[in-house]
């Protein structure tokens, strides 16, 4: 699949309305949990020339269904690697730059302004990319890491994670198909 592929396919995905997924409210926990949601390879690798470098459609519904109705919090680089605003989420986008004005998304200018306008969520997502995972990681109480088995070349790494902090508490593996073609695995960490 070439890059323009990737990029058309993984951009359907994300900005498709269709079949929203209905979140069960009495499922929600009622303390905070900030989750930080994450593809990356086995080397770490989450993007190239500010785009992702793969397609796993289950994966992006995947992030759609657990992201949906909430706050996520992104760096610039990350929205500006998008067409727009993720629908049917509150978009937070971190920037130093003065008079950025997204369309469809608020602005915060350090991690503690952006925070405090999702103290009202339940379960705040942390999307990338690689700067912003490292700015949080230490304020997040869970990781949704997608590990895909396989090396890629990129410019952009995932952090991480410190074994003697974070504790895998589900794992699901998927096999590759002709659709898709690398074995991956849904990890859970949670804080020790
Ligand atoms: N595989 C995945 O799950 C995944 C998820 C998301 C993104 N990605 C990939 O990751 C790449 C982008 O990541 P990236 O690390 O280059 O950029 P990024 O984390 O998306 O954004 C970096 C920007 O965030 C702002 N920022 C950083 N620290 C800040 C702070 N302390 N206070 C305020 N603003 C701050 C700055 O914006 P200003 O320069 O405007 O000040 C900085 O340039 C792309 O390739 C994307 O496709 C992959």
């Amino acid at each position: 699949m070439t890059a323009q592929e990737i990029r058309y396919k993984n951009n359907d995905l994300l900005l498709n309305t269709e079949e929203e997924d209905q979140r069960k409210t009495t499922s929600m926990p009622a303390k905070q949990t900030l989750t930080m949601i994450a593809a990356a390879a086995k080397n770490d690798a989450l993007g190239k020339d500010n785009d992702l470098i793969w397609h796993i459609s289950e994966d992006l519904k995947r992030f759609k269904r657990l992201t949906s109705g909430h706050a996520i919090i992104m760096g610039r680089k990350t929205f500006e690697s998008m067409p727009k605003a993720l629908p049917n989420r509150t978009n937070i986008i971190l920037t130093k730059k003065k008079d950025y004005q997204p369309e469809g998304a608020i602005v915060a200018r350090t991690v503690e302004e952006a925070l405090s306008l999702v103290e009202e969520d339940t379960q705040p997502f942390i999307i990338g990319g690689g700067e912003i995972y490292r700015l949080f990681m230490d304020r997040c109480d869970r990781i949704e890491l997608t590990r895909v088995h396989h090396d890629f070349d990129a410019d952009v790494f995932f952090p991480s994670i410190d074994a003697n902090k974070w504790i895998i508490v589900t794992q699901e593996d998927v096999i590759a198909t002709n659709d898709q073609p690398y074995n991956y695995s849904y990890l859970t960490y949670e804080k020790k």
